[in-house]
């Protein structure tokens, strides 16, 4: 059993292509692995949110990932900030992470290009916390995406480092999980190829999303002027609306829309119809669960309470060691 780590970014609600993607794989590895996954909300004071947009981003996260499916009571879910132990070991580790390599790491650059009159040195370290994150618990896998990767070789740096420097074996290198070809890739209404990936509206179904909006959304997704030869190769938009079908639809209206496309009688209009009708019934019940877990602030408190607590046992063992390797020793 591997101990696995996820760390949540704490803004963006949950769309169709979050759901098929990360947060299935998500579900299911919280009954194979020993796993912690948890709302970077530290992370998120780099962009300066305000304080009530802050508490409700977080409060959003946590609602929506426990309507997808994960249960608090199998993995350890978790607020970062609850972790204060998480702050003193990213506090140890910046001793020994050099402005070099912070300065270098791509995602600093273009933080410090998109915010240029806010580049803190929160932002510096970024890195420096989310080996805080992972190692703290010694997790050995993290699911990440291809933008987070140097973010974890970052880890496995500084995790090295400290080893090295004080001459023990304690810190174990994190490395990616991969989904491989359990990573289903939902496409965007706009004619792109991921959902969430552009920031255009109407490119992406939100879980939480009323049936109204999904179907404004699918009757405005892109499409072409339609087949003019039978069997003609899709265009990427029509690609898009036939492959969010194969997670939403059943296969005889796939086969439906597939032949009529084939033999040139599609109606896209019709097709939207079908695809906003097949979405609605399957968010249906997790935006119903998504308002009820909203609206129960008693049951959020003791999922918030019983995730720290757990995290705080394994993060509180590692800070303690740590400050004993360190030489800070209790006279
Ligand atoms: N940086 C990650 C992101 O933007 C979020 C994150 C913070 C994280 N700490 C982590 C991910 C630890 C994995 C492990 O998505």
């Amino acid at each position: 059993m591997e101990t696995v780590l996820s760390g949540i970014r704490s803004t963006g609600n949950l769309h169709l292509g979050n759901y098929f993607g990360a947060i299935r794989n998500f579900i299911r590895m919280q009954h194979e692995h020993n796993c912690y996954f948890f709302i970077a909300d530290y992370h998120s004071l780099t962009t300066h949110p305000t304080p009530e947009n802050l508490h409700n981003n977080v409060k959003q996260v946590l609602v929506e990932y426990l309507a997808a499916g994960l249960d608090p009571e199998i993995a350890t879910l978790y607020v970062q900030s609850d972790v204060p132990e998480v702050a003193e070991l990213y506090l140890l580790l910046n001793m020994n992470a050099y402005m070099g390599e912070l300065e270098r790491c791509t995602t600093f650059k273009d933080k410090a290009r998109s915010q240029p009159n806010n580049i803190n040195a929160g932002l510096l370290t970024y890195p420096v916390l989310m080996a805080a994150d992972i190692i703290i618990h010694k997790a050995t896998k993290v699911p990440v995406g291809k933008d987070q990767e140097q973010h974890l070789e970052m880890a496995r740096t500084f995790a090295n480092r400290f080893n090295r420097l004080y001459n023990v074996n304690y810190f174990i290198e994190p490395v990616a999980y991969n989904f491989g070809d359990d990573l289903i890739k939902i496409p965007g209404l706009d004619g792109s190829t991921k959902m969430g990936k552009s920031e255009s509206e109407g490119n992406a179904v939100f879980l939480a999303d009323e049936p109204e909006v999904i179907r404004k959304k699918v009757m405005r997704a892109v499409s072409d002027a339609g087949p003019q030869t039978p069997n003609q190769p899709k265009a990427q938009s029509i690609e898009n609306l036939f492959n969010i079908m194969k997670v939403v639809s059943t296969k005889d209206t796939i086969k439906h829309f597939e032949d009529a496309y084939n033999n040139c009688t599609i109606r896209y209009g019709d097709m939207k119809k079908q695809l906003a009708e097949d979405i609605i019934a399957f968010t249906t019940p997790l935006r119903e669960k998504i308002l009820e877990f909203a609206s129960d602030n008693e049951y959020l408190k003791k999922v918030a309470k019983m995730g720290a607590e757990k995290a705080r046992e394994s993060a509180s063992k590692t800070v303690r060691e740590v400050r004993e390797i360190i030489g800070f020793k209790p006279f």
